[in-house]
């Protein structure tokens, strides 16, 4: 069992168990809770730290845990309900809607019940995360003298180079940001390049968690679809036209959720096109560090190839280590690069410098191209199980296009289907799975589901996870009336 739920059964066990201990009274000692309920000691001690947290036991080094006196006086509740007037009412004509949907972006940071397999993660499985050494890392930037001291607003002088030199091309480290990882750093480009009110060009299907930054500052996400070869130009050039944005946000490798890879005649076109409209193209490098095993050389970042400073970089560390390793870095060239820079001293100040030293040693190790490999050849052996295991049964669910890097396919299902039903479906099953619905700023052509398979424990999961999506397509599918929604018109063209 992973550490993580072994922590979450302990702490649940320990909880039903508190009140045949009086108040103040003492428990029994870790040692003794190591060997009844055969863990390690990590896990006693991580348990008994969640319920002290939760006010229901007192720890004392040295002494032990006791159970916490009984809250005295209760807890006054009051009425909230002015806050619904509050939060809304405003006498101005508003741009920006006050409420934020996050639920795209909670959606790839939830854990999923125990006992149900992750394939809707957006992150790495704690035993694919280099916990060891980013460990030794942080503790060797720990002891870096001046660590806690302020760091310049721009990030390390050495962490901008390191990022610089990972982009290539004309940038340098004077055109790098350092950000706390991507989301923050689409977020201060997003807001840096259009105003409330405006339109973004996006890619349909595309991040959920993007659009929710794009809706929260008031923005107007203009879908423009995607195939097996990237971004359309002949769409994406219709778009500009139409709607006069000034921003198009594009994933040119291994897009998410598609997995596509911009192809090579279409790279300098997106870059002419958005040249030509007077617009930017923010590029969304998000997983270049997670290509596969056989992936081939890879194509460089549309960033390295761009003399006008059209680009605006993203990139980020958090997906080759850990959701919590939130170190990224934004790239522009021109005067750009200020607005950015401002958006992101006001917002947030800088990142943690402890963090940024930590990710200098990460990087620095030689532990880092050894973990990336292992990584790259995981992926790899997962892909092809979850490949193979998806072509090996009823057509139900198609897989128009196998990537070569990232950590999820984009499955088809039939015309019709209702997603909603089958996800729900699914987690009866024991399989939570993402909706495509949320990957669409505007209708979706068809119904699909995004399956991860680097959040779940290993190759086992990902079949029983199949299984169990499958015994959810013959319950939801199967059942007249239930999941097949009246047909929404023909000519569905998959995005991949
Ligand atoms: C396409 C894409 N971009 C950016 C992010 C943000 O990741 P992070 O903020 O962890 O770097 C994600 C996370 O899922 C993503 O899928």
């Amino acid at each position: 069992m992973h550490e993580r739920s072994s922590v979450g059964e302990l702490a649940d066990r320990l909880r039903a168990e508190l009140n045949r201990y009086s108040p103040g009274e003492k428990l029994p000692s870790s040692r003794a809770l190591v060997e009844r309920f055969r863990v390690s000691p990590v896990t006693v001690s991580r348990a008994l730290a969640r319920l002290a947290a939760e006010g229901l036991l007192v720890t004392r080094p040295g002494a032990g845990a006791f159970r916490a006196a009984p809250r005295t006086g209760a807890r006054t509740v009051g009425d909230t309900d002015w806050q619904e007037v509050a939060l809304s009412a405003d006498s101005s004509a508003e741009l920006v809607p006050r409420s934020v949907d996050a639920s795209g972006v909670l959606a790839s940071l939830a854990s999923p019940p125990a006992g149900v397999i992750e394939f809707n993660g957006g992150y790495l499985h704690p035993s694919l995360q280099p916990e060891r050494a980013m460990g030794a890392a942080l503790t060797r930037a720990g002891r870096r003298p001046g660590v806690w001291a302020r760091p310049p607003v721009e990030g390390s002088a050495e962490l901008r180079e390191w990022f610089a030199r990972g982009i290539g091309g004309a940038v340098t480290a004077a055109d790098v940001l350092i950000t706390a990882g991507g989301q923050s750093a689409l977020t201060t480009a997003l807001r840096a390049l259009a105003p409330p009110g405006a339109p973004v060009l996006v890619e349909s299907p595309t991040y959920p968690g993007m659009l929710a930054i794009a809706r929260a500052a008031g923005l107007r996400p203009v879908p423009v679809p995607v195939d097996a070869d990237g971004l359309k130009p002949a769409l994406l050039a219709d778009a500009f036209r139409a709607s006069g944005a000034r921003a198009v946000v594009c994933q040119p490798l291994f897009q998410n959720p598609t997995g596509a890879v911009l192809a090579p005649e279409r790279r300098p076109e997106v870059l002419r096109i958005a040249r030509d409209a007077g617009a930017f193209v923010i590029e969304d490098d998000f997983v270049r560090r997670l290509a596969h095993e056989d992936a081939g050389p890879l194509p460089p970042p549309l960033a390295a190839e761009d003399p006008d400073g059209v680009v605006v970089h993203v990139s980020s560390l958090t997906k080759a280590t850990s959701p919590s390793f939130r170190v990224g870095a934004l790239a522009a060239r021109g005067p750009v690069l200020e607005r950015l820079r401002a958006i992101q001293v006001v917002d947030t100040f800088f990142v943690p410098l402890p963090l940024q030293e930590a990710a200098l040693e990460l990087v620095g190790s030689p532990a880092w191209p050894r973990h990336l490999r292992a990584v790259s050849a995981e992926l790899r052996h997962r892909r092809e199980t979850m490949a193979g295991a998806l072509r090996s049964g009823p057509g139900d669910l198609t897989l128009p296009h196998v990537p070569s890097g990232g950590y999820h396919l984009w499955v088809r299902l039939p015309d019709g289907t209702d997603e909603s039903a089958l996800v729900a479906g699914a987690l009866r099953a024991g399989v939570a799975v993402a909706p495509g619905r949320p990957y669409f700023s505007a209708e979706p052509p068809a119904a699909q589901l995004r399956l991860s398979f680097a959040a779940v424990a290993g190759t086992g999961e990902i079949t029983e996870g199949v299984r169990r999506l499958r015994t959810a397509c013959e319950e939801v599918l199967r059942r007249p009336g239930t999941a097949l929604l009246p047909a929404a018109g023909d000519g569905h063209t998959g995005p991949a």
